[in-house]
């Protein structure tokens, strides 16, 4: 017992401090990778046995586990081992709902991070995220059932991601009696599935999770006839990436501006690729400036030479702008910048993607908004076949054009993961809703340029003597909405005041005649409502619209199109009952009975305003009454 207990030691500054653990084994490479395998296929059995061969487990799971050991008085190795890969499974029950597991050890020659992701054909989510950061994927198959559907699935999306190690490892050799043909049979049929996506290269090694063939020694003795390494031996060998993201062109997207005086000033950031010298050529992008490295600072002084991987502060030349998100590129080499471009997408939210509704889009070190178009196609991770799909839902992949607010710089995912990964993140409820990768800009976003006008809004809106609002009136049909709108703008034309009403029965006859009422139809049709009444404003004028806008993220859309202060929302707040027993156009009849589907209030959601500037009760209030009202809250308008 003396024995197992100092081979369980506990690195107490890695239990405390990952920084500290990677720190006081800096010499060492560092590989990350990532096991996937189906529930059955022994994941935590094989996990626990790297941590338990390694003789070194971090974490608290180990205090537990001698605890445990002592209390039951167990002995042997095969009981603690038994004891760690329940607590490893039980987490990973458990990692249904936290997501991806990070377990860290080391050998002599190399540390390890590996991300433990529940196997769950459903959790895509967990493995995206695991094996965005990996560098080697570890696919495991049960040998008594060889290649399933799971492994072509996990398998395509390794390769989707970008990982381009694989290791095949056909576990549980020792339920098919170490047989070699078995192995056999099951590699040439994987390897005629990889080739078909793209997977060159693999590495078959045969194991036993349970009983340790092939994890530290090979080969073992159960299996002579295989001659290649064992898995650990494998990880620890394996060449990394370093090299290639070293010699690819220089980029560092820029984390922070560091000015601690004005004599100084630093952009501060990772390496994402290349090399950078102090002397070098560097551009900033998207703004194309550029300048000469002057130094690079890091805590430990100052480098003459940096790479891939480190974090620095570079200073330049030249006072020019460059901001957090701007990417610092060789100057020859820099990347693109575009705000459209076309990207694979995993969907990992229950609430299905709402094409056209703008999303915070995370990439490298900024935020943007991003809107995605409907899916040209969503993709069976089974067959990989194309399937035409309206929407994205829980774990499904798809391809779309994306746009967003600013040209951002970027490249193809496949060429550097940091530029080319994002995540979509909903501005409601903050959720993380997708993982992307970026295949390549539209070539349209390059050609077309913001063109400059003489005559400012400012100066249209002086011409009227008038401040520009945008009174966005929104409630269920039937609610009041135009009638109150019309109302108002009556007043303000005896006021002299420049208006405009946009009527959602209106519009619907003319520039949105083409739209329904999906919830994709109808945020397409305030995006189009909102970009018009953004350009009347524009052009100085006051804009009423009376649409029913059932969407929260739609109605804030448009708020933040305008500048601070210029929109108004106003809740016309009549309750159903009250609508539905006016029913002027007798459509909340036609719905009850079932003759018009989608209908807001019936089977269609409305989303009530939260803080609107203006609440309207037109069960107390006549639409008079009730412009008044709003009349009183908006003036002077100049
Ligand atoms: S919105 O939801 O996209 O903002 P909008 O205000 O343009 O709707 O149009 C609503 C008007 O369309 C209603 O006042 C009603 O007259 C008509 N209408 C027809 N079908 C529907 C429906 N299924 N749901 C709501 N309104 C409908």
């Amino acid at each position: 017992m003396a024995d197992r207990d100092s081979s369980f030691r506990v690195d107490a500054l890695a239990a405390e401090d990952i920084d500290a653990y990677l720190e006081a084994h800096q010499h060492k490479s560092l590989l990350r990778f990532i096991t996937c395998g189906s529930v059955d296929d022994g994941k935590s059995t094989l996990i626990g046995r790297l941590l338990y061969d390694s003789k070194m487990i971090f974490e608290d799971q180990l205090a537990a586990l001698e605890s445990d050991s002592r209390r039951h008085g167990t002995q042997g190795e095969d009981i603690d081992f038994a004891l760690l890969v329940d607590g490893l499974a039980a987490e990973r029950e458990q990692g249904i709902t936290i997501d991806v597991a990070y377990r860290f050890f080391t050998t002599e020659k190399r540390k390890f991070i590996v991300a433990d992701t529940p196997g769950h054909e459903q959790y895509t989510r967990n493995m995206v995220t695991g094996a965005s950061t990996a560098d080697l994927a570890v696919i495991l198959v049960d040998a008594r059932k060889g290649v399933l559907q799971q492994t072509r699935r996990h398998s395509w999306l390794v390769h989707l991601l970008g990982i381009r190690h694989v290791v095949l490892a056909v576990n549980k050799m020792d339920l098919v009696g170490y047989d070699q043909p078995t192995f056999e049979h099951i590699v040439a049929d994987y390897r005629s599935f990889a080739q078909s996506i793209g997977i060159d290269q693999f590495t078959a090694i045969p194991i036993s999770g349970f009983k340790g063939d092939n994890i530290t020694a090979a080969p073992s003795a159960n299996t002579p006839w295989y001659d290649g390494p064992a898995l650990i031996e494998h990880l620890e060998t394996v060449a990394l990436d370093n090299a290639a993201a070293q010699a690819a062109p220089f980029r560092m997207p820029v984390q922070w501006v560091n000015r601690p005086n004005l004599d100084f000033r630093g952009f501060a950031g990772l390496i994402a690729s290349g090399t950078v010298r102090v002397g070098d050529a560097v551009r900033i992008v998207p703004s194309g400036k550029t300048s000469t490295v002057k130094a690079i600072t890091t805590f430990d002084g100052e480098l003459d030479v940096a790479v891939a991987g480190q974090s620095v502060t570079i200073s330049l030349a030249d006072e020019v702008d460059c901001s957090r998100g701007d990417v610092i590129a060789a100057a020859g080499d820099p990347p693109q910048a575009s705000d459209q471009f076309r990207a694979t997408f995993v969907w990992m939210d229950e609430e299905p993607l709402k094409p056209g509704r703008g999303y915070w889009l995370k990439i490298g070190t900024q935020t943007v908004t991003a809107t995605v178009q409907p899916p040209e196609y969503e993709i069976d991770v089974n067959s990989r076949e194309h399937l035409a799909a309206k929407t994205l839902g829980l774990n499904s992949i798809g391809v779309a054009e994306f746009a967003t607010d600013r040209a951002i710089p970027f490249e193809p995912y496949a060429e550097n993961r940091q530029l080319g990964g994002f995540i979509l993140i909903d501005k409601c409820t903050n959720a993380t809703v997708a993982a992307g990768m970026i295949a390549f800009s539209l070539r349209r976003a390059d050609n077309v340029h913001w063109q400059p006008t003489a005559i400012t809004r400012e100066d249209h809106a002086a011409l009227k003597n008038q401040a520009p609002r945008v009174l966005w009136f929104t409630g269920l049909s039937g609610s009041g909405k135009s009638t109150i709108a019309n109302e108002v703008e009556k007043r303000l034309a005896l006021m002299n005041r420049h208006t405009f009403l946009l009527d959602g029965d209106n519009v619907r006859h003319g520039l949105n005649r083409d739209l329904g009422f999906t919830e994709a139809d109808r945020i397409e049709n305030i995006r189009r409502v909102g970009e018009v009444a953004k350009l009347m404003a524009d052009a100085g004028l006051i804009v009423l619209t009376a649409f029913i806008s059932p969407f929260r993220a739609e109605r804030r859309m448009v708020r933040e199109m305008l500048p601070e202060g210029e929109f108004i929302e106003i809740f016309v707040d009549t309750p159903l009952e009250v609508a539905e027993a006016r029913d002027v156009k007798g459509l909340y009849r036609k719905a009850r009975e079932g003759k018009l589907k989608n209908f807001t209030g019936i089977d269609s959601p409305y989303e009530a305003p939260e803080n609107p500037e203006i609440r309207v009760n037109t069960v107390d209030m006549t639409p008079e009454e009730a412009a008044r009202y709003i009349i009183e809250r908006i003036l002077p308008l100049k």
